[in-house]
C-alpha cells in the first residue's frame, strides 16, 4: 500500500494540500501572551521526567501504541473524532482546516489522560509565504539568511496549529538524477551541516515552547541521497568512514542545533532498510549523540520492511522498527495492529515501548504542548507579511547563481526599448515554486509580473512559446520569434516543472524537456542577445543552449517573490552572488560527478603532458570535467584573489594556523561574494578527497576596495573518519582560498604530531 501525494504534483493535488484556510498566528500570540503562557517558568528536565513517568505509569498499552502513531489527518471524520478520544493516535499531519485541527486538540485534551497530538505538516521551504527550493536556499550560502526564513516558516506554521515540520531534508546528493536532490542542500557536508543547523534553529527558534516555534525534523536518516541510479527509494551502499564523513554529517550538525525529531529514510543501507537499522538509529543517534528526543519513520517505511525482504510480516516490521528505535509509525499501522500480540508473546520488551513514548512525550512537553499551546484557537487567513516577502524576495535574489554573462550582457539597461519575455517558466506561478509548496496562485510574483511592473507593460512582448516545460508543440514559436525581432533582448525562461523534481521525481535525462532547445534555437536565430533563466529542481545539461545564449541566469524554484527577485537581477537592482551548492554536469554519462571526489592513481589533466595519456581516468567522447564546478558564480563585477597565505609553515596536531587572502573588487559595481577555503591532506592512512570546503565567508565589496579574509584553521577541522574514529593525520596539506571549487592555486602546510 503506498498512498501517494507530492505538494509538487499537479494543481489539483496542490489544492488538496492548500487547504484555503490558514494563517493565524497573531491569534495564536495575543491568545498565548493572554494565558501568560509565554511567562510561565519551564519545567526543568527532572520535572517533564517525572510528569513522563506518572503518565506512562497510568497508560495502557493501546494508548502507549496509539502515541506510537501517526496518521493522515482527514478533518475530524466521525470515526477520527472516536479515535482521537481513545488515544488511538500521537500525531497526524497533512491535511484539514485550522479550525478542525483546534477541535482535535480539544478532543484529545478530553481523553482519558489528555494528552496533546502533535500536528505535522510538510513546511519545507515555506507555509503561505514560498521561499526558493532548500537546494536554492544553499546557492546563497548564507545560513543566517535561511535561518530567517526558516522562522517565517514556522510563524506562518504554527499560526494555524502545526507544531512540527518533515524538514530540514539533509540528504546530501552526488547525483542529479534524483530528482529530491531539490529538497536538500547540495553535495558537500560543510554547506549542508550550515544549512541544516540554520534551518533547524530558524523553525525551533530560542526556545521550543514559544508560540511561533514548531519542532524541526532532520530527514531521511540516513543516505537516502546515495540512491543507485538516482532512482527514488532504491538502494545504498555507503561504507562507513564516508557515511560518517559525508552523509552523517549535516545530521550531526542538526543534532548539534537541537533538532527534536529525526525521520527515518526509505533506503536499504548497506543491506539494512534506514528504517529498521540498529547502527544508525542506535549506535550512532542514541549511544554517540545521545539525541533524546523521537524518531518518526517516513510514509509506510516500517511496513515496507516486508518488500525490502527484511521484515517477513507486518508483525514482524513492528518488531524490528521498534527494536530499532523508530518511536512513531507514519501511515502505515503496523505499530497498532500487532504491538499488543508481540508484547503478549514476549517478542516486545514493555520497557522498549516505555522508552519509545517517554521520547514521544518528551517532545510534547518541550514544545508546551501540555500547556496552552495546543489550545489556541486559529483565526482566519493572514496573508504574507511585507517582512515575510523581503525575507523571500532576499533569498530569491541571494541564491540567483549566474553561469554566463558574456560581453556583459546582464544587467540590461534600465533605458533598453522593448524585452521579449518568452518560455514555459515566464509566468507559471506553481512552477516557479517548485516542489513541496502550494500556495494560492494569485499570491506568486512571476517573472513577466515583475518586469511588467518595471518596464512598464508595453515594453515586455511576452510570448510562452510552449504550454509547460513538457510541451514537444512549435505550434508557439512563430509568436515567439516574432516577439523577439520585435524586442532589444530576449529574456527565456527555460526549465523544468515543478512536478519533475521532488519526490519520485527521478530522471535519467537531464535535458531541457520539452522542445525548450528548439525554441532556444529558432529565438535566437532573431539576431538579438538572448537571456537564459532557468528554472529547475536540479542541475539540468544544457551545453548546446548555454552556446547559444549571451546570458544564463540560473534560478532554481525560487518561490513566491521570484520574479520581483529575478528582475531586479536582469535590470541591475541587484548583482547576482549566489554560487553552486552542486557540481554542473556536462552530460547525464558523468554522473555521479562532485568535487570532494578522490585523485585515483591515474588522474586525468587537461593540459600538459598527462591531458594526451589515454590510460587516465577519462572518457573517450567527453570531457572529465563539469560544465560548471561546485562553487562556482560569477557577478557583474571581477572578484582578484591574491596574496594567499598561511601564518605558519605548520601547526602541531591540537593547534591551529591561520589562512588569509586578499580579496578584490576590481569591476564598477559594488557586489557580494562569497570566499571559499578549501584544504588537502596529500598522503595519510586513507586517500582523501582532492579539495575539501572547510570554511567560507560571504563579503560585500565595493569597486576598488580589497580585503583581506582570514580563516582560522584547527587541525580538528582536518579530521576525518576512520570507523567510528575522528583522526587527524599529521602530514603535507594543501590549501585553497578560491571563488569555487576548480579555481586557484594552492598554499602548503603541514602538521606535526
Ligand atoms: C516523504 C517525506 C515526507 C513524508 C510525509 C514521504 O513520502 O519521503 O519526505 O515528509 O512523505 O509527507
Amino acid at each position: 500500500m503506498v498512498k501517494h501525494r507530492n505538494r509538487g504534483m499537479s494543481s489539483s493535488t496542490r489544492r488538496f494540500w492548500n487547504v484555503p484556510v490558514r494563517r493565524g498566528q497573531a491569534a495564536l500570540l495575543i491568545a498565548m501572551l493572554a494565558a501568560g503562557s509565554l511567562g510561565i517558568r519551564a519545567a526543568t528536565p527532572a520535572e517533564t521526567e517525572r510528569k513522563i513517568d506518572a503518565l506512562l505509569a497510568r497508560m495502557t498499552l493501546e494508548e502507549k501504541l496509539g502515541q506510537m502513531s501517526q496518521g493522515v489527518f482527514d478533518g475530524l471524520a466521525d470515526k477520527t473524532k472516536q479515535e482521537i478520544r481513545q488515544g488511538r493516535w500521537g500525531s497526524l499531519y497533512g491535511g484539514g482546516t485550522p479550525a478542525q485541527r483546534a477541535e482535535a486538540q480539544r478532543l484529545a485534551k478530553e481523553s482519558r489522560l489528555g494528552i496533546p497530538l502533535i500536528f505535522g505538516e510538510d513546511v519545507i521551504h515555506g507555509y503561505t509565504t514560498i521561499f526558493p527550493i532548500p537546494l536554492g536556499q544553499t546557492a546563497s550560502w548564507d545560513p543566517e539568511l535561511v535561518r530567517q526564513a526558516a522562522r517565517v516558516a514556522a510563524r506562518e506554521a504554527a499560526g494555524v496549529g502545526i507544531q512540527w515540520t518533515f524538514s530540514p531534508m539533509m540528504d546530501i546528493a552526488r547525483d542529479p538524477r534524483w530528482g529530491r536532490i531539490a529538497e536538500g542542500f547540495g553535495e558537500d557536508p560543510y554547506v549542508a551541516s550550515q544549512m541544516a543547523a540554520a534551518m533547524v534553529r530558524g523553525y525551533q527558534g530560542d526556545s521550543l515552547d514559544a508560540a511561533d516555534s514548531i519542532a524541526a525534523c532532520a530527514k531521511h536518516y540516513v543516505g537516502y541521497g546515495a540512491a543507485e541510479g538516482g532512482r527514488d527509494y532504491n538502494t545504498t551502499w555507503i561504507p562507513e568512514d564516508l557515511l560518517r564523513d559525508v552523509y552523517l554529517a549535516p545530521f550531526q550538525a542538526a543534532r548539534d542545533a537541537g533538532v527534536a525529531t529525526y525521520m527515518s529514510a526509505f533506503n536499504d543501507l548497506n543491506g539494512v532498510p534506514a528504517s529498521a537499522n540498529e547502527f544508525t538509529l542506535r549506535q550512532v543517534l542514541r549511544d554517540e549523540w545521545k539525541f533524546d528526543g523521537f524518531v518518526v519513520s517516513d510514509y509506510n517505511s516500517i511496513a515496507e520492511l516486508v518488500p525490502h525482504g527484511y521484515a517477513a510480516d507486518a508483525r514482524n516490521a513492528a518488531q524490528k522498527g521498534i527494536a530499532a528505535g523508530v518511536n512513531m509509525e507514519m501511515v502505515s499501522t503496523t505499530y497498532w495492529d500487532h504491538g499488543k500480540a508481540l508484547v503478549d508473546g514476549k517478542q516486545l520488551d514493555p520497557k522498549v515501548v516505555d522508552q519509545a513514548v517517554r521520547e514521544i512525550l518528551r517532545i510534547k512537553f518541550r514544545l508546551g504542548l501540555f500547556d496552552a499551546k495546543a489550545q489556541f484557537t486559529p483565526s482566519t487567513a493572514t496573508a504574507s507579511t511585507a517582512d515575510a516577502l523581503g525575507t523571500a524576495k532576499r533569498l530569491a535574489g541571494e541564491s540567483l547563481v549566474l553561469l554566463k554573462n558574456q560581453n556583459r550582457t546582464l544587467p540590461l539597461a534600465k533605458s533598453i526599448g522593448k524585452v521579449a519575455v518568452i518560455g514555459p517558466l515566464a509566468d507559471n506561478p506553481l512552477d516557479q515554486i517548485g516542489t513541496w509548496a502550494s500556495t494560492e496562485p494569485n499570491t506568486v510574483r512571476t517573472p513577466l509580473l515583475a518586469l511588467r511592473q518595471a518596464l512598464g507593460e508595453n515594453r515586455v512582448l511576452f510570448a510562452p512559446a510552449l504550454k509547460n516545460s513538457r510541451d514537444t508543440s512549435h505550434d508557439g514559436f512563430v509568436a515567439a520569434v516574432t516577439a523577439a525581432r520585435g524586442a532589444d533582448a530576449v529574456l527565456l525562461f527555460l526549465g523544468e516543472e515543478a512536478s519533475m523534481s521532488g519526490e519520485a521525481g527521478s530522471r535519467a535525462y537531464l535535458d531541457l524537456p520539452g522542445a525548450q532547445e528548439a525554441l532556444v534555437n529558432e529565438v535566437s536565430q532573431a539576431g538579438k542577445p538572448v537571456i537564459a533563466v532557468v528554472m529547475a529542481g536540479r542541475p539540468l545539461t544544457f551545453h548546446n543552449v548555454a552556446e547559444k545564449v549571451s546570458a544564463i541566469l540560473y534560478a532554481w524554484h525560487p518561490g513566491t517573490m521570484g520574479g520581483p527577485a529575478i528582475a531586479d537581477a536582469i535590470l541591475g537592482d541587484t548583482v547576482p552572488s549566489g554560487k553552486l551548492p552542486v557540481t554542473f554536469p556536462r552530460t547525464v554519462g558523468q554522473v555521479p560527478i562532485y568535487y570532494n571526489h578522490m585523485s585515483t592513481g591515474r588522474p586525468a589533466a587537461e593540459s600538459g603532458p598527462e591531458a594526451e595519456n589515454r590510460f587516465t581516468s577519462k572518457y573517450l567522447d567527453a570531457s572529465y570535467t563539469p560544465e560548471y564546478p561546485f562553487g562556482y558564480g560569477l557577478s557583474y563585477t571581477q572578484f582578484e584573489y591574491t596574496n594567499l597565505r598561511v601564518s605558519a609553515l605548520g601547526m602541531a596536531l591540537g593547534g591551529s594556523l591561520t589562512v588569509s587572502a586578499d580579496v578584490a573588487n576590481t569591476g564598477k559595481v559594488e557586489a557580494d561574494e562569497i570566499v571559499q577555503l578549501y584544504t588537502r591532506q596529500m598522503t595519510g592512512s586513507l586517500a582523501r578527497p582532492v579539495r575539501e570546503l572547510k570554511g567560507f565567508r560571504r563579503i560585500h565589496l565595493k569597486p576598488g576596495e580589497k580585503q583581506s579574509v582570514e580563516f582560522t584553521l584547527k587541525s580538528g577541522d582536518l579530521a576525518f573518519h576512520k570507523g567510528v574514529h575522528l583522526v587527524t593525520e599529521p602530514g603535507r596539506f594543501q590549501v585553497w582560498i578560491a571563488p569555487d571549487s576548480a579555481a586557484g592555486a594552492p598554499a602548503q602546510f603541514v602538521v606535526t604530531p
